[in-house]
């Protein structure tokens, strides 16, 4: 077996690293695209406390990175020529205690690894897929009478994206449990707009006449293997279901193929408790083509 070097995370320069990794490695049959991993860490402030994060490197090279939560969940992205490095990794996460992995449904190998260390696959619970979109033929955005459409200008607007964001996450008093209440401010988004490689053209409002903002989405993009990701994606309650989510993703989209995008990836909740944002991508001609898989410890289900 190859000798491997294990780096415990040290700060912004470590998710670089973990970035390179996962786009070297990018392809629709692993989870994680760079976008994915910057939103994730700078999304909201104090979290490093909540996290242990790894790369392992190869020859000096990191070919795989685990990053677990201290209430007990993992992920993790290993180059698939070194799948055994995986033993490795269950062996660090269960030192910090352990709990469940998340995979893609298509990294096989991984899960087969998992099963012979006693995992099993939970059968139930919310779970995310993974939808595409060719961008090819895409339709210009529109707006209904009342509303603009605009790009980010500069860090300026930092605060009212946070208060954007915040809208669209609050949970309603209709469904109040469905939706993780937000932790994005003003300071957490502007590290979001200084991580790499966030770029205000992707990131896109929709605002009323008097300059309210009420929906967003933001594009992350990947120039090496022409691969947009919207995260996140929301509008506020008042004003759903007037086609606002979709122009601010149409908004994005655009300016990414612009820029060299040719494919647009999302993830949102697969399981019927949470259809919405499903809905929305679905409606846009967005397609499932795989899904995350949690495993568990044996004896827990
Ligand atoms: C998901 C969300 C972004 C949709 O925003 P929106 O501005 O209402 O979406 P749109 O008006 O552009 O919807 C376009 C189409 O999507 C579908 N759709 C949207 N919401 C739907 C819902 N609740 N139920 C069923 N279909 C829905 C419909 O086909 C709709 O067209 P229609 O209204 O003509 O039927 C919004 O509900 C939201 O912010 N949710 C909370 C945050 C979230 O889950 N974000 C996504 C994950 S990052």
């Amino acid at each position: 077996m190859p000798r491997y070097e294990r780096r415990d995370y040290q700060g912004p320069s470590d998710l670089r690293a973990m970035q390179e990794v996962t786009r070297r490695l990018w392809t629709r049959c692993k989870r994680w695209h760079i976008g994915d991993l910057a939103w994730r860490r700078f999304e909201r402030l104090g979290r490093e406390p909540d996290w242990r994060t790894a790369l392992w490197e190869r020859d000096g090279r990191p070919v795989a990175w685990a990053w677990a939560t201290v209430s007990g969940s993992l992920d993790l992205h290993v180059d698939p020529g070194d799948v055994e490095l995986a033993e490795e990794i269950i062996d660090w996460y269960g030192e910090g205690g352990g709990g469940t992995v998340t995979l893609l449904d298509s990294e096989k190998e991984l899960a087969e690894l998992l099963q012979s260390r006693g995992y099993q696959e939970r059968a139930d619970g919310p779970y995310f897929i993974h939808l595409s979109l060719d961008l090819a033929g895409l339709p210009a955005p529109r707006v209904p009478e009342g509303y603009t459409l605009r790009a980010v200008r500069d860090e300026r607007d930092a605060a009212a994206r946070a208060a954007v964001h915040a809208a669209a996450f609050a949970p309603s008093r209709v469904t109040p449990s469905r939706v993780t209440p937000s932790r994005v401010t003003a300071d957490s988004y502007l590290q979001v707009m200084r991580a790499w490689p966030y770029r205000t053209e992707l990131d896109w409002l929709v605002e009323t006449t008097e300059g309210e903002p009420v929906a967003f989405c933001l594009v992350w993009l990947d120039e090496e293997s022409g691969v947009a990701v919207l995260e996140p994606v929301g509008t506020d309650p008042a004003h759903r279901r007037r086609g606002l989510a979709t122009a601010a993703i149409l908004g994005a989209l655009h300016e990414a193929r612009r820029l060299g995008a040719r494919t647009a990836r999302v993830c949102a909740r697969g399981d019927d408790d949470y259809p919405s944002a499903r809905a929305t991508y679905q409606a846009m001609g967005f397609r499932p083509y795989a899904r995350n898989v949690t495993f568990v410890p044996g004896g827990l289900r």
